[in-house]
Formats: structure tokens, C-alpha cells, sequence
């Protein structure tokens, strides 16, 4: 694992449901293929899976509930408030966005600018939103796949770090499609957070450049 950090970097990751991308996350950096510490798993849904993933891996593992910030105006906003108090609690440099499914406001946004991730499973900016597995086969895709990107207030908008492509075959599901896509997830995604680590992405504009380390291409083509 090349890197010029003396620590690891610290990460948040934020998960709303069963949490494989965290998974493969913790499974990466503990094959030391990611130089990072999960500093807090941050949830708003109290049961979800992620944050019994956390437990077990004895990470810091946080339910914060929207429902005590329900019925003000600026209802996002003070949650929003409420996690970014926790992130710098927790000196967290870089937050993942894995299955969040809520739309993060410009509090967090702004106070992690190309510091916040999301991974996507489609090739964007083909299909941004919901039920993306399902549109590539109904638009008659040929190939599918997923988007690891940094996080602007616009959903799925931000500037594209790393892609994969799966082929979409003619008897596919959308959940069969949607498998397919995840274990590419799980290989961008840990990829994207040890390249951040390496300090080795610069954004310029709508553009993520990878600099120079050993070499590496930005999309990656599975014929699997
Ligand atoms: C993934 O498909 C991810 O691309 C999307 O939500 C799903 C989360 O899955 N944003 P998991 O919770 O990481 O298993």
C-alpha cells in the first residue's frame, strides 16, 4: 500500500440501511488496502443493518434521529448541524455517504467541499435517484454500472472520482443487474477513499484528476 500519511485517514461513513459498502470498506482497510480509521457510523434509521456492522467491528457507532429536529422550519439544516457537531467530534476528515437515504443540505455540504463522497449504482450522469437498476434495463442499456462522486447540493451531481461498467444482460433482473453492480461498489468505492488518503485527487471544476502514483485507470471494465 504506497502512502505519505503518517495516520490513517479518519472517515465517517453514512448509512441508512444494510450497509455492504461500509462492509467492504472495514474488510479493505483491515486487508491494510485502505489507510483510513472509521471514526463513526453515523445513522438515521435506528435499526439499520450498518450500525450493527459497526457494533461488530467495534466501531463508533451513532443512531442520530431526525424526528427531534422534525417540525422546524429548518428542520435538514439543524440535523444537519447536529452531524457535522459530530464529525468534528470525531476529527473526521473525509465522509462516506453509503445508502444515506437522505438528501444532505449545503451545512454539510459547504463544511466537507470535495471532502464528502457518495456511491452511486449507475453510470452517471446516466439515471441519477431511485430504482437506477431497473431505468438501464427498461432504457435498454447495454451497459450498467456505478459512480463513486464528491458530494454538491445537487443529488448525484457532484464531480465523478472513479466509475465501473457491468455488462447488462438480456435475461436480467433489476435485482440480478443491481447484484452485478454491487460487487463492483465494493471494489470503487474502498479504491476512491485510499486514493483520497494518497492525497492523490484534485478536482478542477466538473473534473476529478488522479495523479500520478502507480498506475491506474478511472473506469474499469468487468466482463463478469
Ligand atoms: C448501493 O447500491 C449504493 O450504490 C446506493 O445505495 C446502496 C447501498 O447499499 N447509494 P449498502 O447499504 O451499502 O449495502
Amino acid at each position: 500500500m504506497s502512502n505519505n500519511r503518517a495516520t490513517p485517514l479518519r472517515v465517517a461513513v453514512l448509512a441508512s440501511g444494510r450497509g455492504s459498502n461500509l462492509q467492504a470498506l472495514i474488510d479493505a482497510i483491515e486487508a491494510k488496502q485502505v489507510n483510513a480509521h472509521i471514526a463513526a457510523v453515523i445513522s438515521n434509521k435506528k435499526d439499520a443493518l450498518a450500525l450493527e456492522r459497526a457494533r461488530k467491528h467495534r466501531l463508533n457507532d451513532l443512531f442520530v434521529d431526525p424526528k427531534s429536529f422534525a417540525g422546524r422550519p429548518d428542520s435538514r439544516e439543524a440535523y444537519d448541524r447536529e452531524l457535522l457537531k459530530v464529525l468534528h467530534q470525531h476529527e473526521v476528515e473525509l465522509v462516506l455517504l453509503a445508502g444515506y437515504m437522505k438528501i444532505v443540505t449545503a451545512v454539510l455540504v459547504n463544511a466537507y467541499a470535495n471532502r464528502m463522497m457518495n456511491i452511486h449504482p449507475s453510470l452517471l450522469p446516466a439515471f441519477p435517484g431511485l430504482d437506477v437498476q431497473k431505468k438501464a434495463i427498461v432504457w435498454g442499456c447495454k451497459l450498467a454500472g456505478c459512480t463513486v462522486h464528491f458530494v454538491t447540493e445537487g443529488v448525484d451531481e457532484g464531480p465523478i472520482i472513479l466509475q465501473a461498467a457491468v455488462p447488462v444482460l438480456e435475461h436480467d433482473t433489476p435485482e440480478m443487474l443491481a447484484a452485478r453492480i454491487l460487487d463492483q461498489e465494493h471494489k470503487i468505492y474502498p479504491r476512491a477513499v485510499q486514493l483520497f488518503a494518497e492525497g492523490r485527487l484534485r478536482v478542477d471544476g466538473r473534473r476529478v484528476f488522479i495523479d500520478a502514483g502507480k498506475p491506474e485507470g478511472q473506469a474499469i471494465i468487468s466482463s463478469s
